[in-house]
């Protein structure tokens, strides 16, 4: 396929963009719905607690790609804080929460790219960690998008995802934070979320709406796992997050060093 043939398709992702949920106007309770989700805690953790395994140098190159409202950055810059980070979300308001929160954590050279990741281009072999979280699924074609950021990794580097592929059941979500909430914070503080989360249950139930006319991709974890592979990647790891809903996968690229056991026998010579 041609390169403007590539671009035209990625634009066509983009135009799609515009039924889907209104991330300026979900940007002000954002924070509000992570603050009060476990399950959105739980996410940052897996991250976390798997960095160690990966052998990021302390000055490598991060990169988020729709990375909302900067909860994950943050998290990054607690334990790689000379690394270099690179911010990419087509969204002001969100975007603009992101900013504010860094400047406050003195995290000033924070790179922004406030563009669609089907527009945005980085040199290739740039990236120690490319990490998206929950954005992937808005990001079509995937395929076209994963073998962008297939490019931009080192060949040492890991890709950590993130993605929502399951049919939201509002219910569901609806009782798990009541319960979460009265659990954790008492009646007082989980009626003052639901008084204060109009905008949250709104641009969620848009999004729904945008699965089921087949505008965010949903996929099962296998199809998740075979899709990663189709781009390129080799999947280390591939498991449910986020209660089911998200499948969590960490990837590298194939080795091209023929004395590894990971070199692929059929180019053995
Ligand atoms: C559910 S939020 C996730 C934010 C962050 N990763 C987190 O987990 O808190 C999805 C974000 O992806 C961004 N996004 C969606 N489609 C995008 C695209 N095509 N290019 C860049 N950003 C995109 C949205 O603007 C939004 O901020």
């Amino acid at each position: 396929m041609s390169a403007s043939q590539e671009d035209s398709i990625l634009d066509l992702g983009i135009s799609e963009k515009v039924a889907g949920i209104d991330w300026d106007a979900y940007a002000t309770q954002y924070d509000l719905m992570a603050k009060f989700n476990p399950s959105y805690h739980e996410n940052i953790s897996l991250l976390r607690n798997s960095l160690p395994d990966w052998n990021i140098p302390s000055e490598g190159a991060i990169c988020d790609l729709g990375a909302g409202t900067g909860n994950y950055i943050v998290a990054l810059s607690k334990i790689l804080p000379d690394a270099e980070y690179y911010h990419v979300d087509f969204d002001e308001a969100m975007n603009e929460i992101a900013r504010d929160k860094y400047r406050k954590l003195g995290l000033d050279g924070v790179h922004f790219l406030e563009d669609y990741i089907q527009r945005v281009e980085f040199p290739d072999d740039k990236f120690d960690l490319i990490i998206c979280v929950n954005a992937l699924y808005a990001m079509s074609p995937q395929i076209a998008v994963l073998k962008k950021i297939h490019r931009w990794l080192k060949p040492s580097g890991r890709l950590f995802l993130i993605d929502y592929g399951r049919r939201t059941r509002m219910m569901d979500w609806g009782w798990y934070m009541l319960k979460s909430l009265i659990r954790d914070h008492g009646i007082a503080e989980c009626a003052r979320f639901f008084l204060n989360s109009v905008e949250v249950v709104r641009q969620n139930r848009q999004g729904s709406k945008h699965q089921l006319d087949g505008g965010y991709w949903l996929h099962t974890t296998n199809e998740f796992g075979d899709t990663l592979t189709k781009a390129g990647f080799i999947v280390d790891d591939l498991r449910l997050c986020y209660r089911d809903y998200c499948d969590l996968a960490v990837c590298s690229l194939p080795t091209n060093d023929p004395q590894s056991p990971e070199f692929p026998p059929e180019l053995q010579e």
